[in-house]
């Protein structure tokens, strides 16, 4: 799937790796990005229109869905990491609340418009979703979830002709690793890696050093291997 001429839409689109998605969109050709964000947001590119989008915000992803005519990708970047005592039931909400529903609720608001262009569901998600990260307990909680979610997605939506790619994205710099002390990869070239990977009809994409060398091995895994079997189980069945 090549950007040239392509409406996007990108949630959290101010900072971190939504803002390099953004641009990136933007160099790759995309006609229009819509940029999704809490607070008023000003670019210089005539091609970014600003949206208002708190995704946890019912009104707030209605007035958007009203506002957006067409779209043909959608990237549900959005998302917070909060530490916590393992099984705060109050982190766990807040992190459910905005990556999980949040997520899910942009994703229906649009789902009638992506499958009437024949569009694209980008889910950027974690190494987290694949393996607990003990300090970090709620959000991977939500991100392995939103992985079932996309998955989820991925099987409905295949048949009215939209396809679903998830982000396994290891350690990024952003605001959100600023404390880590570890290597991370730039914003920059992980949305790089995300429309190569997109490009090149990866459907799980490892955009960074630490989560490369893993793609052969998860392509191969049991659990992609009954993903693929399970899918089946989506054929005839009512659309998601
Ligand atoms: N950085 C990493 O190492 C890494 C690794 C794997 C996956 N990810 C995922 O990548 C995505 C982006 O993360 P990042 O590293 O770029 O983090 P970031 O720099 O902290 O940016 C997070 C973005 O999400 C937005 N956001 C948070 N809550 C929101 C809400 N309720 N409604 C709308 N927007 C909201 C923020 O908006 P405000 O500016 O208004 O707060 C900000 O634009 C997240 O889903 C994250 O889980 C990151």
């Amino acid at each position: 799937m090549s950007l040239e001429g392509k409406t996007v839409l990108v949630t959290g689109a101010n900072r971190g790796i939504g803002k390099a998605l953004a641009d990136e969109a933007l160099a790759r050709g995309a006609a229009r990005v819509y940029a999704g964000t809490r607070q008023p947001l000003t670019h210089t590119d005539p091609r970014v229109t600003p949206l208002t989008l708190d995704i946890t915000d019912a009104a707030q992803i209605q007035a958007a869905a009203e506002q957006v005519e067409s779209l043909d990708v959608l990237i549900n970047n959005a998302g917070i990491m909060l530490p916590d005592i393992p099984f705060d039931p109050a982190v766990l909400e807040r992190h459910m609340a905005v990556n999980f529903h949040g997520t899910n609720a942009v994703t229906q608001a649009f789902q009638a418009a992506l499958i009437r262009s024949g569009g694209s569901i980008i889910y950027i998600n974690s190494a987290a979703a694949l393996s607990p990260l003990p300090p970090f307990a709620s959000y991977s909680i939500s991100k392995s979830a939103l992985f079932s979610l996309a998955r989820t997605a991925r099987a409905f939506l295949a048949g009215q002709g939209v396809t679903v790619y998830t982000v396994l994205a290891g350690p990024i710099d952003t605001d959100m690793t600023r404390q880590l002390p570890i290597p991370k990869s730039s914003p920059e070239a992980a949305a790089q890696a995300i429309f190569d990977g997109v490009d090149k009809g990866e459907e799980d994409i490892f955009p960074d050093a630490t989560m490369a060398p893993m793609a052969d091995m998860w392509r191969n895994s049991p659990e992609k291997i009954l993903e693929r079997q399970f899918a089946e189980l989506a054929q005839g069945a009512p659309p998601a």
